[in-house]
């Protein structure tokens, strides 16, 4: 993190919010949508909901300001003093995502334009260019004039930049921003020509006028060009949260300051935004209809943790049923609802926050569901939203507590960036495929893994994952290398460290910078034309769309090709050594049984041991603190034994000697308040 002297300038704790409050529960309110006279039973309504916290005014810009430089803040200072009144705090945001229109009408270049230079309209959000210095002068405008005049009020508990940074622009003034990161980053055109591999068709820059950023051309465009470029689009957004984060700062010290990431989103690299956030808050909308839902949400949990160095984060948004932007919107029911927000808290958030408060009637998203619906407070899902927030008062036991995570999965956006780039052996190779894939072991054995980047502090994990890191800068090879050196197991995925920094091929037997750590190395990528029979200490499986001609080097084969033109090629080889670490290196894209034998090896290896031990298969189980979750996710009724005594904090009940978890239920239970029920002590659920 960005250390900075300035008073004020500290990043400011969470816990001094949730200490206060416990866990946050919420979602954005938008009063400006209705007619004040609903505003005093809006606050009511959320006090018997146990709501202590709301997002407000995140797409109030043309409320607060309606023409340019004229203000009108009166009804958000009432807001702000119903709230607070009503004792509830706020998350306030810059309402900077959605300018109004008379700022694209005045100033026509503060709109952003595609790769195919079209530039957005007005009518929707998010139609700004982040360089339009007329913009950044207005963003800077109405978010120094919120500072000023609720930097100090005391409703204020939290600010919110924008809203979801993830925007990508291709102007001229953005153009003219690209070539001054590259100037930075490359220091000179020769560095740049050779980090791009310019010789290749004649793309040689002589001046830094020359160069553009990657909008459409006739064929396939250097690679570099694009990562590069990737990398600098979020810089340029991650510069414009900084700057009113810095105002905020200025003027609120103390009050933590954030923005809603996106998990896996493809236009910020959030971990490299982790950092200059005061606390990671992160928007997740699992599909209730999708089967990998529950999964796809833990791992997003993770990452959320992971990426902020395993401090407690905040679950900004979510749906309390469905939402509007899929093509067939399938509501969570209450038990879902439920789940899924205290899968959340046991994963390491201090919150539970929705989009939104109270359905808008008007508007895009008048179809998206809200913690109080258009048909009111006489609603099943509004009973479930009160019950949800008394039981959330009595989960404070986790509130600030670590979640234990002793296996890293390793995944860095510039390794992504770099391995969708077209013109590739295979477009079957996909980085979130794998992630899941390899993430699906872990979390059906219960082991709680981080989701970090290469670049993290990697040493306290015994473990270290990195199902496909395409892409290795050297700076972060001693890091990766070290999990070995000092008696742990690294495990590489296929077409791992095939390229540097820049994208470029590293020559040599691959993975270059790993082969003597993982006992083997390989020569030739090899997309598939038909499946290939694999065998081996992991067992017999069938490789369908990717292997790689490897050998061992002083290792020894995991998996073993049989037949065809690959006969007799270990495709996955590994390596222990005198340190008693081990690495592996996986070349094959393995199906999901051999995935599973291969991690559970890995695990096994590194001697990691699972949150909770003996549960029947679907049931999540997560530490946090002095609490164990165990979240039901089979759909079905499951019976569970052993934990008779426990006490579950949701309900407050002491469990009998058989109990069943009802479809989606949950359990919070004390592991330190029973004799014997202690973790690594009682029975089926010993960790
Ligand atoms: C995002 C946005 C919200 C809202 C929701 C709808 O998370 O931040 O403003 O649009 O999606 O799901
Ligand atoms: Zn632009």
């Amino acid at each position: 993190m960005q250390q900075r002297t300035a008073p004020g300038g500290a990043p400011a704790p969470l816990a001094a919010l949730t200490s206060e409050l416990g866990v946050l529960y919420g979602g954005d309110w938008s009063p400006e949508q209705w007619d004040p006279a609903v505003w005093p039973e809006d606050v009511a309504l959320m006090r018997e909901a146990g709501v202590n916290l709301v997002t407000v005014g995140v797409f109030a810009w043309s409320s607060m300001e309606p023409e340019e430089g004229r203000l009108e803040l009166g009804w958000l200072d009432t807001v702000l003093d119903h709230l607070h009144a009503g004792g509830v705090a706020v998350d306030l945001a810059t309402p900077t995502a959605s300018p109004p229109p008379w700022l694209a009408h005045r100033y026509p270049t503060s709109s952003a334009v595609d790769r195919s230079g079209v530039r957005m309209a007005v009518g929707s959000r998010n139609h700004f260019c982040p360089s339009s210095p007329d913009y950044r002068r207005a963003a800077r405008g109405i978010a120094g004039a919120l500072v000023e005049r609720y930097g100090s009020h005391p409703a204020v508990r939290m600010w919110h930049i924008g809203n979801e940074f993830g925007q990508v622009c291709f102007c001229d003034l953005c153009a003219d921003g690209f070539r001054r990161w590259l100037q930075v980053r490359h220091g000179s055109l020769d560095a740049l020509n050779a980090a791009w591999g310019t010789a290749f068709w004649s793309q040689r820059y002589a001046d830094w006028q020359e160069i553009v950023p990657p909008r459409v051309a006739p064929y396939i465009r250097n690679p570099g060009q694009s990562l590069d470029h990737r990398r600098f689009a979020s810089d340029l957004l991650l510069g414009l949260y900084r700057e009113q984060r810095d105002l905020v700062r200025a003027a609120a010290p103390g009050v933590p300051v954030t923005t809603n990431l996106m998990g896996f989103h493809p236009h910020t690299d959030d971990a490299r935004w982790a950092p200059e956030l005061d606390v990671v808050s992160e928007d997740h909308y699992p599909d209730p209809a999708d089967p990998d839902g529950h999964l796809l949400q833990a791992l997003q949990d993770d990452l959320a943790r992971g990426i902020g160095g395993g401090r407690p984060w905040v679950q900004m948004e979510q749906a309390a049923g469905g939402v509007n932007w899929r093509p067939h919107n399938v509501p969570k029911t209450p038990a879902r609802m439920r789940l899924d927000s205290l899968r959340a808290v046991a994963r390491g958030s201090d919150a539970s926050l929705f989009f939104q408060w109270r359905q808008s009637l008007a508007g895009a998203e008048k179809w998206h569901s809200a913690l109080l619906p258009a048909a009111g407070p006489d609603t099943r899902l509004h009973r479930a939203v009160r019950a949800h927030g008394a039981e959330l008062r009595r989960l404070r036991p986790v509130v600030g507590a670590r979640v234990p995570a002793e296996v890293a999965l390793v995944f860095d956006w510039s390794s992504w960036w770099a391995a969708q780039e077209p013109a590739a052996p295979s477009d079957r190779l996909d980085v979130l495929d794998l992630l899941r894939e390899w993430y699906r072991p872990l979390h059906a054995a219960n082991v709680t893994a981080d989701v970090v980047p290469p670049w993290a502090d990697l040493t306290p994990y015994r473990l270290v994952l990195a199902p496909q890191l395409h892409l290795v800068e050297d700076a972060d090879v001693p890091g990766l290398r070290a999990v070995v050196e000092r008696g742990d197991v690294l495990v590489l995925g296929p077409w791992s460290a095939a390229l540097d920094g820049h994208g470029r091929l590293r020559p040599g037997r691959f993975p270059a910078p790993f082969t003597d750590l993982v006992g083997g190395s390989g020569e030739e990528y090899v997309p598939l034309a038909a499946p290939v029979a694999v065998e081996g200490v992991l067992g017999a499986h069938r490789v369908g769309d990717w292997a790689e001609r490897l050998r061992t080097d002083g290792g020894e084969a995991l998996l073993v090709a049989r037949g065809g033109d690959l006969d007799g090629v270990p495709l996955v080889v590994t390596r222990r050594h005198a340190s008693g670490g081990t690495g592996v290196y996986a070349g094959a894209l393995l199906p999901p049984a051999a995935t599973g034998a291969l991690v559970a090896h890995a695990v096994a290896a590194a001697g990691v041991a699972p949150a909770a031990a003996g549960l029947p298969a679907g049931v999540e189980a997560v530490r946090r603190g002095p609490v164990l979750f165990l979240l039901n996710t089979t759909g079905g009724p499951v019976p569970l034994d052993g934990l008779g005594g426990r006490r579950d904090l949701l309900t407050d009940a002491v469990l009998g000697r058989r109990q069943v978890l009802e479809p989606d239920g949950v359990l919070a239970l004390a592991t330190s308040d029973a004799a014997g029920a202690g973790p690594g002590t009682a029975g089926p659920l010993d960790g």
